[in-house]
């Protein structure tokens, strides 16, 4: 597959079978986003993959920590507002849900669905937690976004599905704690990866883009 391909055709798989992807597979594609660019080569990505017991005792935490109605602490802010620019996007992307699918995202009930599911990894076999140094600048956040990119083209290159979840950070020191992780680490982002499930109805739809002529601004 070539990357023009890769690029366009990965897209958010949010059902996958219950296959597990062999460690080498897992390994592979780790192997593949580490050639990532960063600032000044630092690398600045750790990367942990969540499979079997672990992965459902986590899920099962999360899931507890909603429940109980626990207020989210992620490292990372959440956005309550956004530029007009950016939120016209998001009604777009929720609309375009909503008429696909019945399912309202903007619906309170519906989130609350929205976050379980996040939660339990979609049910897929892996989950993989990315993070950093807390001390880290904006710079090694970007770096890590590069890395997160590359490993999802990685795995879809390979016939694997993903989804990146800031979901699934809503709960970060609890989520450190029970992972091993220090305090002195940011939790950037969890992906689920796995076969994707493609004939389920998660899967069906393909989220758009702005018209290119919107992004680009061409000066001589
Ligand atoms: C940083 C980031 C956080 C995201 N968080 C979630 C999430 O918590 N749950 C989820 O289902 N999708 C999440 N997504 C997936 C986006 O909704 C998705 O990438 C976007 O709608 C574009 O669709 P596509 O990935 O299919 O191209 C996230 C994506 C990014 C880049």
């Amino acid at each position: 597959m070539d990357a023009i391909t890769c690029i366009k055709e990965r897209m958010s798989i949010r059902a996958f079978t219950d296959k597990p992807v062999p460690r080498e597979l897992l390994t592979e594609i780790i192997d593949t986003a580490k050639w990532s660019p960063s600032y000044k080569n630092s690398q600045p990505w750790e990367v942990l993959v969540l499979s079997g017991e672990k992965k459902e005792g986590l899920s099962n935490l999360l899931l507890n920590l909603f429940e109980q109605g626990e207020e989210p602490t992620p490292d990372l802010t959440s956005p309550t507002s956004w530029p007009a620019r950016e939120q016209a996007q998001i009604d777009n992307l929720f609309a375009m849900r909503k008429e696909a699918t019945g399912i309202d995202l903007a619906d309170p009930k519906i989130i609350a669905v929205a976050k379980k599911a996040n939660f339990k990894f979609y049910k897929a076999p892996h989950a993989i937690y990315l993070f950093q140094e807390d001390s880290l600048s904006s710079w090694s956040l970007f770096d890590l976004g590069l890395f997160s990119q590359s490993l999802m083209l990685a795995a879809h290159a390979r016939g694997l599905g993903t989804v990146p979840q800031a979901f699934v950070t809503d709960y970060a020191l609890q989520t450190k704690e029970f992972l091993n992780i220090p305090r002195s680490k940011r939790l950037v982002l969890g992906l689920s990866i796995g076969w994707p499930d493609l004939e389920s109805p998660a899967n069906q739809l393909r989220t758009e883009r702005m018209a290119t002529e919107e992004i680009i601004t061409w000066q001589e």
